[in-house]
């Protein structure tokens, strides 16, 4: 079954959750869960706030909502790049939510992260603007020829802390079409878009994240690592 943002929102939001199992190699706890609404059914992960593993660099009990400001940003550049994810209450109370992708197994991840698939080249971008701190190899999820991603706990820090596998197209011009999305997102940084940001993050991240668009916009170039922090998630996979 395929749902639309659209009904696959609804069902996040007002679907009851059914905890059915913890994602063993997730860093927070990760929870796997059943998400009915009426006889709509769909497996998501649930990640309350309240498993949130303690972080020096962000401030605690702000992961989730970096996780559905990603999602808005991927809205906003028309990519779909992140599956639905909301913010709700569950049974360890408000945590994100976001509908689970069935992935293709038989995908190499590691040949993948390395290729020029253009959906990663669009994430490389989608990264850039929201300061990315960990695009592990395992945040990609391929399925039906598209690449999505997830874990966008560590995303919208003020300061720069892009780290990521997606290397492969450092300092080449950015694509026409990515110039385009990045205008549009520049202008929907001025009104609505900025708004609902603000409900999840503080407004020097909603700015810092706007002149990390005007730093795109300006440069006209995918971003080079930086050599004041490490720009290679580890483990890398
Ligand atoms: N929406 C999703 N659909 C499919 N698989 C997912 C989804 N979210 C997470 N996963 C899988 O579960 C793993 C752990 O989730 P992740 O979001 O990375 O948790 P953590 O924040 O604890 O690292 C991911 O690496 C990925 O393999
Ligand atoms: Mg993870």
């Amino acid at each position: 079954m395929t749902l639309d943002h659209a009904d696959a929102l609804r069902l996040l939001r007002d679907g009851d959750l059914a905890i059915e199992g913890r994602l063993v190699d997730a860093s927070n706890a990760t929870l796997y869960c059943a998400v009915t609404l009426d006889d709509v059914i769909a497996a998501c992960v649930y990640k309350p706030v309240q498993g949130e593993r303690p972080l020096w660099d962000f401030p605690d009990g702000t992961l989730a909502g970096r996780e559905v400001s990603a999602y808005i940003i991927s809205v906003a550049t028309g990519w779909d790049l992140v599956p639905p994810t909301v913010l709700r209450d569950g049974p360890f109370g408000p945590g994100m939510c976001q509908l689970w992708l069935d992935v293709d197994e038989t995908v190499d991840l590691v040949a993948l992260a390395r290729s020029d698939h253009p959906d990663l080249r669009r994430m490389a971008v989608l990264d850039a603007v929201v300061n990315n701190a960990d695009r592990k190899g395992g945040h990609l999820l391929p399925l039906d020829g598209r690449v999505r991603g997830v874990d966008h706990g560590v995303c919208f820090s003020a300061e720069d802390k892009l780290r990521t596998l997606l290397w492969q197209w450092r300092g080449l011009p950015l694509p026409a079409q990515a110039l385009e999305v990045l205008s549009r997102l520049r202008a929907e940084l001025e009104g609505a878009l900025a708004d609902e940001l603000h409900e999840h993050l503080t407004r020097r991240e909603v700015l810092a994240t706007t002149r990390r668009v005007d730093r795109l916009l300006t440069s006209r170039l995918h971003p080079e690592p930086s050599e004041d922090w490490p720009a290679i998630p580890w483990p890398p996979f």
